[in-house]
C-alpha cells in the first residue's frame, strides 16, 4: 500500500528526517514512535502528498506521490475543525469536498459520532466541546468516507488516559471491520504495542529508523494482554531503542 524509499526532508538548515525507508502492507496497522521533533508529523505529511520530500520518494498503491493523495483519511495532531460548523457538518465535510451528497453519508456520520461517544453533540459547535472531544470529531471526519488508508498523527494525544484506552479499542474495532491500512503516530509505547502489527522506532532529529519491531500478539488485543509476558517483552524492546532522555 505504501512504500517509503530513502526519504529525507530538510527545512532550510534543519534536517527533520535523515533517512527513512519502510513498507506498509495492505491492511497493516503500523505505528511510528520516536522523540518529539524526529519528523513523525513531517513523514505523514510527505506520505499524504502535502509536503515534498527533499530526497527519496513515497509510493502509494504503486504510484509515486506528487501531490495530495486521494482515498486517504487524515487525523492531524491538533484537531482542525471548521469553527462555524456543527459536529455533524464537520464530520461530513470531506463528502462535500468530493462533491457528493451529504445525505447519503448522514447515517454513517451519526454512527461514527455515536461510536466516538459524542451522541447528543451532533449540533454543537467545536468551541462548545473539550479538546479531546474535538479530536474525536476529527477522527470521525477521517473515517466518514471509509478510506482504505488512514494516517493518524497522535490522534489520542489530547485525551485523558481512560478515554484514550477506550478510543484505542474502538479504533481496533473499526480497523478489524474496515481493515484499513493505518499509519499511526504515537508517543505511547503501550498504545503502539496494543494496536500495531509493526512498530517503526525512530531516533531523535534528524530522524532515522532505529528498529522495526513486529508485534506477534494474537488479535483481538485485549486490555488483559498488557500483562502478558510477550507484551511486556515487546514494550521493553521498543523502549530500549529510545533515547534515554525521552520518556513516555
Ligand atoms: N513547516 C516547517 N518549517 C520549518 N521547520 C519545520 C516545519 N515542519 C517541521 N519542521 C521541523 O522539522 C522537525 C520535525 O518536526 P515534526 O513536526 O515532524 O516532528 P514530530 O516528530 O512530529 O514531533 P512531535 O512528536 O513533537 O509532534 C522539527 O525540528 C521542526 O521544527
Ligand atoms: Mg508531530
Amino acid at each position: 500500500m505504501v512504500t517509503i524509499e530513502g526519504l529525507k526532508k530538510s527545512f532550510g538548515e534543519v534536517t527533520a528526517i535523515g533517512d527513512m525507508s519502510f513498507n506498509v502492507a495492505n491492511h497493516e496497522f503500523l505505528s511510528i514512535v520516536g522523540p518529539s521533533g524526529c519528523g513523525k508529523s513531517t513523514a505523514l505529511r510527505v506520505i499524504a502528498g502535502l509536503t515534498e520530500p527533499t530526497a527519496g520518494k513515497v509510493l502509494v498503491r504503486g504510484a509515486e506521490v506528487r501531490g495530495p493523495i486521494k482515498d486517504v483519511g487524515m487525523v492531524f495532531q491538533a484537531p482542525v475543525l471548521l469553527p462555524w460548523r456543527s459536529v455533524l457538518t464537520n464530520v461530513l465535510f470531506p463528502i462535500e469536498m468530493r462533491g457528493e451528497r451529504r445525505s447519503k453519508y448522514q447515517a454513517k456520520a451519526l454512527e461514527l459520532i455515536k461510536l466516538a461517544g459524542l451522541e447528543g453533540f451532533e449540533n454543537h459547535a467545536p468551541y462548545q466541546l473539550s479538546g479531546g472531544m474535538q479530536q474525536r470529531v476529527a477522527i470521525c471526519r477521517a473515517l466518514v468516507s471509509s478510506p482504505q488508508l488512514l494516517l493518524m498523527d497522535e490522534p489520542f494525544g489530547a485525551l485523558d488516559i481512560m478515554t484514550r484506552e477506550r478510543m484505542g479499542f474502538e479504533l481496533q474495532k473499526i480497523w478489524s471491520v474496515g481493515r484499513q491500512t493505518v499509519i499511526f503516530v504515537t508517543h505511547s509505547i503501550t498504545e503502539a504495542v496494543l494496536l500495531s502489527d509493526t512498530i517503526v522506532v525512530m531516533s531523535g532529529r534528524p530522524g532515522t529508523i532505529k528498529k522495526i519491531v513486529k508485534v506477534d500478539l494474537p488479535r483481538p488485543r485485549l486490555a488483559s494482554m498488557m500483562k502478558d509476558p510477550r507484551f511486556v517483552e515487546l514494550a521493553a524492546d521498543v523502549r530500549d531503542q529510545i533515547d534515554a532522555q525521552w520518556v513516555e
